[in-house]
Order: C-alpha cells, then structure tokens, then sequence
C-alpha cells in the first residue's frame, strides 16, 4: 500500500539552472547484459576516466546494492523488477543532482529497463542503454565469480543465462561486444558517444 497524503516539494531553483551553477548535465548510464558481460568492468573504468576528466559520475552497481539498499530482495522475477526499479528510482536521485549515474545491473527484462528509460525520460533526464554483449560460451568460459559453474551445477537457482531468462536490448543507445573490443576501447566508445551528443565538453 502507497502513501497517502504526500506532496511533492519543488526546490527553489530548477535543474537546468543547478547544472549552469556547476557546469555539468546529468545522466544516467545504464549498462544491462549477462554475468560476466563486463558490466561492473566497463562502469568502474567508465566511472573513473569521468573522475579524471573532473567530471561526478557515481557508479552503482548490482552486488553492493544488493549488500545494502536492496538487501531484502532474491533473485526471482518479482525480486528482479523490485531490484530495478529502485535502482532507477536512486539513479534518476543522481542524474537529478547532476552527477552521471552509472548502473550495472543484469536488468534482463525489456520491461522492467524501458520503466527505468520511462522514468527518466518523463522528467527530461537522458538515458543511456549500453549492450554489454559476449556470447554465453565466452562468459561460461570468464567466470570470474565461479557463478556459471554453480549455476550448471544446480546450486545457484534462477540465474541469468542458464536458469533463467535474458532478454537483450533490441535498440539500444550503445552496443559494446566484449569479446571482440578491449575494455579501453570500450570506455572510449561510451565517451565519444557522451562527446558527440554534448552531453560532456568536447576534450
Ligand atoms: N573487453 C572487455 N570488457 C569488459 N570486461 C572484459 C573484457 N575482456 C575481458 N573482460 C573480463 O570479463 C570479466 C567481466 O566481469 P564483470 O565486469 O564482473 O562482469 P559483470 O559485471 O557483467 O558480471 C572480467 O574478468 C573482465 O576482466
Ligand atoms: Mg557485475
């Protein structure tokens, strides 16, 4: 049951004037794809080139989330879209403040990523799908986690790509394959791309 009685309470200044104060747009990043894929990767490498450029950008990604914020959630398909639609929610808080919100999350369902577009979208915030896209041999053959392997082995449930479903972007804004690019060169497609649409200065 929602809350009743609530009313939004509008600052004393608007966004657009917040981001002329401290020269910056926010956005929100938003990396989907299989474990393994090279989310968390490209979102730490991708976070820390903007760093060093001196621009915010806050990564948020699945497994610290889920330490803390998203504590209480599993991993079935209720969970899932409870898990990202507050990641949206959180990420549309740092996009609206400015910062470059980057999000790593599995997110495999189409409907529970366009709801996360849709939000941001509804308030005039940029949102950008990036594809992080390897074939399921390649991300069997990472593992890096050992999850693929439990997974086989029946010991994790519902995982993604073995055990449950992965529902890849039909369109999305950016489409890395991380099999065949470095993660450098897939930082700078993210940052040519942000360059290009002047969501950052030009270098
Ligand atoms: N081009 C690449 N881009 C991203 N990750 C890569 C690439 N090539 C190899 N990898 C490796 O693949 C693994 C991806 O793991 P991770 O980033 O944790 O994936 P996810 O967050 O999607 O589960 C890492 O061990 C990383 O070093
Ligand atoms: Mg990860």
């Amino acid at each position: 049951m929602g809350a009743t009685n609530i009313t939004w309470h509008h600052g004393t200044f608007t966004r657009e004037e917040r981001q002329t104060e401290l020269g910056q747009k926010g956005l929100t990043i938003w990396f989907t794809g299989l474990s393994a894929s090279g989310k968390s990767t490209l979102a730490s490498a991708l976070e820390q080139h903007l760093v060093s450029l001196k621009i915010a950008a806050y990564r948020l990604d699945g497994d610290n989330i889920r330490f803390g914020l998203n504590k209480d959630l599993g991993f079935g398909p209720e969970a899932r879209t409870e898990n990202i639609r507050r990641i949206a929610e959180v990420s549309k808080l740092f996009a609206d403040s400015t910062q470059i919100a980057i999000t790593a999350f599995i997110s495999p369902y189409i409907s529970d990523r366009e709801s996360a577009r849709k939000l941001h979208e509804e308030s005039n915030i940029p949102f950008i799908e990036v594809f992080t896209d390897a074939p399921l041999s390649v991300v069997e053959e990472r593992d890096p986690k050992g999850l693929y392997k439990k997974a086989k082995a029946g010991e994790i449930k519902e995982f993604t790509g073995i055990s449950a479903p992965y529902e890849a972007p039909v369109n999305p804004e950016i489409h890395i394959h991380t099999d065949k690019v470095s993660i450098e060169e897939g930082v700078q497609v993210i940052v040519d791309y942000l360059r290009e649409k002047k969501f950052i200065a030009q270098a």
